[in-house]
């Protein structure tokens, strides 16, 4: 099956997880391909992973692009969703539109909202119909840290549970393809998949969601500001780095490297005139 919202839903009506992560740049991107990861997010996490932000609010729609663009180039066979930023698509759905349509021109196949009001329903409609498949987001989402009050786990009581499936089941019938479900306790998280036909991607949900999705910094061990606990480490690329730059620093300092292998040599007769006899 080729690039397409289809295949998600295909991996959850054969009970087979969805393994989604996340990419920057061409590199990764590359590399995520070759793995054949089901979904490639060009979260806007970039803004404090890639970027060295505090937090996602500084990123904007033309810098995300940039970002898009390299994945999309590395990414020949993935699904890529372009992470719409704070603010990108919230003051009117035609703004909404028009920044998403940039994504999918910059080589998204579909864009991620986050949240759930009558705007965001409204957007995700007027996406789908347009072309534009929407990976929805809620459970914690990041771009409402300052109302929600921080990092904090959401769906911690039935009665919020239910508002977050009640949520969920609007974005569906909007046209929403997956829904991520972020923070959120694995009961809470089981329950919203079961009722749901669409498939859950969990990042800090548990087991039960469909499928998941983090950061790849983070399970890589690159990025080390912060580990949440939902993070497993899987590689320790901080220390990797660290140790080969290390390594480089030591041996340009002693005078062995380059050595005759990494340098270029010139004729013998070319030397004489130089008098060189290196
Ligand atoms: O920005 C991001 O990386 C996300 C997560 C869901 C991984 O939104």
């Amino acid at each position: 099956m080729g690039k397409s919202v289809l295949n998600f839903q295909k991996l959850k009506d054969n009970n087979e997880k969805i393994a989604m992560l996340t990419a920057y740049d061409y590199s990764t991107a590359q590399v995520l391909d070759k793995a054949g990861i089901d979904g490639i997010l060009v979260g806007d996490s970039l803004a404090m992973v890639a970027l060295g932000y505090e937090n996602t609010y500084n990123i904007t729609i033309d810098e995300m692009l940039i970002f898009v663009k390299a994945v999309a180039r590395g990414a020949k066979n993935s699904f890529i969703i372009g992470d719409m930023p704070f603010m990108s698509y919230n003051l009117t759905v035609e703004q909404g539109l028009e920044n998403a349509s940039k994504m999918i021109k910059a080589g998204a196949n579909a864009v991620k909202l986050e949240g759930c009001n009558d705007h965001i329903t409204e957007l995700t409609k007027r996406c789908v119909e347009s072309g534009i498949p929407v990976l929805s987001h809620l459970g914690f989402t990041p771009q409402l840290m300052n109302t929600l009050g921080g990092h904090k786990i959401q769906g911690k009581t039935a009665d919020n549970t239910e508002k977050i499936l009640e949520c969920a089941k609007q974005l569906e019938k909007a046209g929403a393809f997956a829904v991520v479900l972020e923070l959120i306790p694995s009961a809470s998280a089981e329950y919203i998949t079961r009722n749901l036909t669409i498939p859950t991607i969990g990042i800090g949900g548990g087991r039960n969601c469909s499928g998941q999705i983090v950061v790849t910094d983070d399970i890589l061990g690159k990025f080390t500001d912060f580990t949440p606990k939902f993070i497993k480490k899987f590689a320790n690329l901080h220390d990797t780095v660290l140790l080969g730059v290390e390594n480089y620093k030591k041996e340009v300092k002693e005078g062995l490297f380059p050595s005759d292998n990494e340098s270029f040599e010139l004729a013998e007769n070319e030397k004489e005139k130089l008098n060189v006899t290196e």
